[in-house]
């Protein structure tokens, strides 16, 4: 055996080269410790364990299959006849979760939507609801109109102006029960979300109510929404504050006659069809094609609502 020149490493010989692994002049060299075989003082060896998996030279690397990371990566062209494989499916979209998260339809989505909501019964509305909605129609005539839309649109964000300030007020309350804490916050966005949606609304419907030149009376478009409002928050609070579960009967009435409104207004005006819809909100709330479309979406936004509304109905209450 050739003595290593010191400062250098002797190379190391394994297998047939070296006699075998437990046959041979090397495995004869080795000895048992404990079971284990271990190096002996003629050289480097190793245990069975050892040569089995650890041992440098033991498995010489494969560099199709255990690339060394320090070795560049060759590059190789992709051969055009390979189909490319296709992308894993990433399944079925999340629905919604709230209704500010309703996405924008596309024309066909819209007009098959309206055609729902005018195929669906409206809902057996309440006492205060129906009252709502006789004075509406006493003060702004029984027939759509942009105009009483704006009106509808500047009491439709009260309830949840309402819910979300006693939301915050329960969590003031319930912040160390987590599993409620988590839901009132939940909660809390939703409202949030709801109250920004009716905004837009309102915006869009104004800005279309004043390029036509209406919604100019003192009275008509300032005072009485004005005092329609307070009065209606009122009722609102109170519903909430005594029975919470009318209070969402109430707004889920009202979306279900706002979703109906828009929608028979849209068909009752085939000219709105051609009539082109440009807003200077577009880019927050999206635009539509024709001002029929954009009643339509807003419409959907209404059943959304509507929906959410019966979704609290159903819920237990955050308290
Ligand atoms: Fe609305
Ligand atoms: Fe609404």
């Amino acid at each position: 055996m050739a003595t290593p020149v010191p400062g250098t490493v002797a190379p190391r010989r394994c297998g047939a080269q070296a006699g075998g692994r437990t046959g041979g002049a090397a495995g004869s060299a080795r000895r048992r410790d404990g079971g284990r075989l271990v190096p002996d003082a003629a050289g480097p060896r190793w245990t069975a364990q050892e040569d089995r998996h650890d041992r440098p030279d033991a498995h010489p690397p494969d560099p199709h299959r255990h690339p060394d990371p320090r070795r560049p990566v060759p590059h190789r062209r992709p051969d055009p006849r390979r189909p490319i494989p296709a992308a894993p499916s990433p399944g079925p979209a999340p629905l919604p979760l709230t209704a500010a998260q309703t996405p924008r339809l596309g024309r066909r989505a819209l007009i098959h939507e309206h055609r729902v909501t005018l195929a669906t019964p409206r809902r057996r509305y309440g006492p205060v609801a129906r009252l709502l909605f006789v004075t509406m129609d006493l003060l702004y005539g029984r027939r759509g109109s942009l105009e009483k839309f704006m009106v509808l649109e500047v009491v439709a964000r009260i309830p949840y102006r309402i819910w979300e300030n006693a939301a915050y007020r329960a969590l003031d309350r319930r912040h160390r029960d987590t599993g409620l804490a988590h839901r009132i916050t939940e909660r809390i966005v939703e409202n949030r979300e709801q109250q920004d949606n009716e905004q837009w609304h309102l915006l869009i419907i104004g800005e279309l109510v004043a390029a036509q030149g209406g919604g100019r009376g003192r009275l008509r478009f300032g005072l009485l929404p004005w005092l329609m409002a307070v009065g209606y928050y009122h009722v609102a609070w109170l519903l909430f504050v005594l029975a919470p579960r009318a209070s969402y009967r109430l707004n889920a009435d009202f979306e279900d006659h706002a979703e109906h409104t828009y929608a028979e207004f849209v068909a009752a005006h085939p000219e709105l069809e051609h009539l082109p819809h440009h807003s200077s909100f577009a880019r927050r709330y999206g635009a539509s094609g024709s001002v029929a479309d954009l009643l339509r979406q807003i419409g959907h936004d209404e059943r959304m609502h509507k929906l959410e509304s019966e979704r609290y109905l159903a819920a237990e209450p955050l308290r």
